[in-house]
């Protein structure tokens, strides 16, 4: 029995017609609807109207630099769960996950194990020789290719997994292993197979299947959008043997190419310079998603005018000073049928680019280069509206929110010192421009806590603070609430994302007072994470059930200098686990 499943690799992010015209495109509907009406909602894209069309194109402004990000249709590679011999196989690489267990040799130094033990067989002994040679002994990270006559497959990989693995986070490493020995060998089929996979239950096979297929698709993925020239990868197939197959299998790996393309989809939203991605071209994105799953998602995208309408005076104050007009965003998913008995709401900081404002960021190592992943946050929330939007989970509301602007500097712009008001009525002394996530994120998370819902997850690039606290691929988490942080937990042991909680420690509040409003925006160099997370807590209802995520190390992948997607798949997870 096979159970088969493609998985595309992304959608044509960023690379149509509409997201370069999508200023334009919000001129339209502000002319539309001019500000009787709070906010209009959507189901069909705006750009998908003949006159939408004709409008963005007769008022499209080039995008400056005249950048336009190629549409590169990207391969699918199809996913296949077998059970037959691995003598059988015949492709490019036939890859076997090991652990230094499986590695163990005989006194005779032959293999133990039955697969390597086959193998090595079949052909003459090659294959323990080859490894004590390379020095391989399945030490995670460990990898090696042999090419070896005598087998259906041309190749042979070894992949160290370690002393013994259990969790997805290793096996998706082994999907990434055996994309980089794919990419080397310009392989275009690849087998995976585990040394020993007896121990595992059904469940853990299931796990162990999908975060192969997602470590691949995920390995294999460049974003190749903004090169003038690239290769395509060459991977069609990827058989998958030994796990089982049948209809939950199919099921699983069709859940790993949800979430993996909407991680590839949240990438491509974080590499995409600001010059490109506009608090207008995000929008746009976030009302491609809706019309793409109409059934299920809506989308209200607010104007400046209709935030001030909101009285959203600190989200608009960080705004002010950019050519780049404000978009709120507001998209919210609803089951296709049956009782709704959770509500959620996901908050992403949206800045797609944070000069600092007038206390504008200067200096060796003040990351402004890289502002353009400030609105990471918002790309988890929208990767995840994506991914659900596809998986449809039954018995649960989701409301995905972002106050998308700049912090540029202008004779517009707000001034350190200036007095802002958000929109629950508090008065905030901005004492530092900088600290402007926190300011946007204040009025989003007054507008979640009036859709009536039970729990917010909010997710921001916050603090550089917290990247000194645990370093670049850990995100910080604070919360009031102990069983909010249980779930979230328990969905990141799954993803294989890491977090650590960190304290709210209400006494550090006092830095935070204002000799005349009710609190300043920032608090000195020390706990500074904290600080953070105090003022937001200063916007949430206390009934609702709240957590802070401080993404800003986890989001971007110094080494690759790229996005990572990080945030999407713990929360997919834990949207599935409140839905029924
Ligand atoms: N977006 C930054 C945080 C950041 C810094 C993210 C480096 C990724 C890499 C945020 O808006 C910011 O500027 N925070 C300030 C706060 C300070 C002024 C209290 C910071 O961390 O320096
Ligand atoms: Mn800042
Ligand atoms: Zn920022």
């Amino acid at each position: 029995m096979v159970a088969t499943v493609v998985v595309s690799l992304a959608t044509s992010l960023l690379a149509s017609s509409g997201s370069h015209s999508s200023s334009s495109t919000t001129l339209f509907f502000t002319k539309l609807r001019p500000s009787s009406g709070l906010r209009f909602s959507f189901a069909v894209a705006p750009l998908c109207s003949r006159r939408a069309k004709f409008m963005a194109h007769t008022i499209a402004r080039a995008t400056l630099g005249l950048t336009q990000p190629a549409n590169i249709e990207h391969p699918r590679i199809s996913f296949a769960a077998k059970e037959i011999d691995v003598a059988e196989w015949k492709g490019d690489i036939l890859a076997v996950g090991v652990t230094e267990k499986d590695m163990t040799k005989d006194e005779n130094s032959k293999f133990q194990n039955s697969i390597l033990k086959k193998l090595d067989g079949l052909l003459g002994g090659l294959l323990a020789e080859a490894s004590s040679e390379e020095d391989f002994t399945g030490k995670a990270g460990q990898s090696t290719v042999l090419r070896l006559p005598g087998l259906g497959s041309k190749r042979v990989g070894l992949i160290g997994l370690g002393q013994s693995v259990s969790s997805p986070a290793a096996f998706r490493g082994l999907g990434e292993a055996v994309a980089a020995a794919a990419k080397t060998a310009q392989a275009s089929s690849v087998a995976v197979v585990l040394a020993s996979s007896e121990g595992l239950s059904n469940e853990s096979r299931l796990i162990t299947a999908s975060a192969i297929a997602s470590g691949t698709v995920l390995g294999i993925y460049e974003d190749n959008r903004y090169k003038s020239e690239s290769k395509k990868p060459q991977l069609k197939s990827v058989d998958i043997l030994g796990l089982g197959t049948g209809p939950d299998l199919e099921k699983k790996l069709k859940y790993a190419e949800d979430v993996s393309s909407a991680i590839i989809f949240g990438r491509e939203l974080v590499n995409s310079p600001a010059n490109v991605l506009t608090p207008a071209a995000l929008a746009v994105e976030a009302s491609k998603i809706a019309s793409l799953y109409s059934d299920v998602i809506s989308a209200t995208i607010l104007s400046a005018e209709q935030c001030k309408e909101l009285k959203m005076g600190s989200y608009l104050g960080v705004a002010a000073a950019s050519a780049n007009p404000p978009h709120f965003i507001h998209l919210c998913y609803k089951p296709p049928s049956g009782p709704i008995k959770a509500k959620l709401a996901l908050v992403g900081k949206g800045l797609t680019f944070d000069s600092g404002g007038y206390n504008i960021k200067t200096g060796v190592g003040c990351s402004i280069e890289i502002m353009k992943t400030d609105m990471g946050g918002s790309a988890a929330v929208l990767g995840a509206a994506k991914a659900l939007g596809q998986i449809k989970p039954p018995g649960v509301e989701v409301h995905f929110i972002v106050a998308s602007c700049e912090n540029m500097i202008s004779g517009t712009g707000m001034r350190p010192g200036d007095i802002i008001t958000a929109s629950n009525g508090k008065t905030i002394e901005v004492n530092n421009t900088d600290a402007e996530g926190r300011l946007t994120l204040a009025d989003a998370l007054v507008y979640a806590c009036n859709q009536g819902v039970e729990k917010i997850v909010d997710l921001a690039t916050l603090t550089g603070a917290c990247i000194v606290a645990l370093g670049p691929s850990i995100a910080g988490v604070f919360t009031p609430s102990d069983n909010l942080a249980k779930e979230v937990f328990e969905a990141s042991e799954v993803s294989g994302e890491k977090f650590w909680r960190m304290p709210l420690e209400e006494s550090y509040w006092e830095s935070m007072k204002s000799g005349v409003a009710d609190m300043v925006n920032t608090g000195g160099r020390q706990g500074g994470a904290i600080t953070a997370a105090l003022f937001l807590k200063q916007f949430v209802d206390e009934k609702v059930q709240w957590m802070h995520i401080d993404l800003a190390g986890p989001v971007w992948n110094d080494k690759k200098r790229v996005a990572t997607g990080f945030g999407i798949s713990t929360l997919v997870e834990w949207v599935l686990k409140n839905s029924s």
